[in-house]
């Protein structure tokens, strides 16, 4: 099967209260470790590349990967563009073949942000492409994407409903208490903030961030309208907790493959782990 839009996985998950990961590839191992989780678990699957990602693996590369990954797969696939800050960085993606684009306009005014976000929006759909935007600021770190905790701002659900009825944007990102990266405390999710997004918005909402929130937390988020949820520290802390402990074992290792394989199995177990958790298990 090819890549298929965004939308039409996470519109299926709206109407039927699950959520679908959007999982980061950051080389050829996580591709495969992801890909292969959500074909044994006949999961819907929004593979995600950031900017840095596609830095640090090549467009060529990360276009061919994901070709030679979804050719003989029969579950809805999407290529999606994390948190990218431009619009030529989104033309470009979508001329190469994304099926699918957030623009993060997050850290411009909201008015900005509406206008900024509309524009991709109107040359996306143009061509048939999913977009994905965010209002109010998600902590953390990831790539170039760094915002002090404290001064993340939480969305406003009154701002999220004109943002959406102005910008025509398929799915919202949304902030309520996640950050990106590791966390420094305890996560704390302002549930009834998105109680209120949600009863206003009957739309696809994601959350960022969620790798280190707790299982319960995320199923509560899940059963409340999140239906995309972005984890990629936890599959990185996977891999090279794996790749420690056989240099542990063996600190004469010189084969990549001895380590990459099984870090590689590792990411799939905890990509089935969060597959259960969204229950977007045999949604396929
Ligand atoms: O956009 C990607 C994510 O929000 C991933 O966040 O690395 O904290 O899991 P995470
Ligand atoms: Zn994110």
């Amino acid at each position: 099967m090819g890549l298929v839009p965004m939308a039409d996985i996470l519109e299926k998950a709206n109407d039927e209260y699950y959520a679908v990961g959007g999982f980061n590839i950051n080389n050829m191992e996580f591709l495969q470790g992801i890909i292969w989780a959500a074909e044994e678990t006949n999961s819907p699957l929004i593979l995600q590349a950031s900017e840095g990602a596609i830095k640090y693996i090549g467009m060529d590369y990360v276009m061919n990967m994901v070709k030679a990954a979804v050719k003989d797969t029969h579950i809805p696939v999407a290529l999606h563009l994390d948190h990218g800050s431009s619009y030529e960085v989104i033309m470009r993606c979508i001329r190469e073949g994304f099926s699918s684009v957030m623009y993060d306009g997050s850290k411009y005014p909201f008015q900005q942000n509406i206008r900024l976000t509309k524009e991709v929006v109107k040359a996306a759909h143009s061509v048939g492409v999913t977009v994905e935007a965010e209002l109010g600021k998600i902590g953390g770190t990831e790539d170039d994407v760094d915002v002090d905790e404290k001064d993340a701002k939480f969305t406003k659900p009154e701002e999220a409903e004109e943002f959406v009825e102005k910008t025509g944007v398929d799915a919202l990102a949304i902030a309520i208490g996640t950050a990106h990266g590791v966390y420094k405390g305890d996560p704390e999710l302002d549930f009834d903030r998105l109680e209120k997004i949600n009863s206003s918005l009957n739309m696809p909402l994601v959350l960022h961030g969620a790798s280190g929130v707790p299982d319960e937390d995320v199923r509560k988020a899940v059963s409340m309208g999140i239906n995309k949820v972005n984890v990629n520290t936890a599959f990185q802390q996977a891999f090279t907790a794996k790749v420690k402990e056989l240099f542990d074992k063996d600190p004469d290792l010189y084969d990549p493959r001895k380590y990459c394989g099984p870090a590689r199995d590792a990411i799939s177990e905890a990509v089935k782990e969060k597959i259960e958790i969204l229950g977007s298990k045999n949604k396929a």
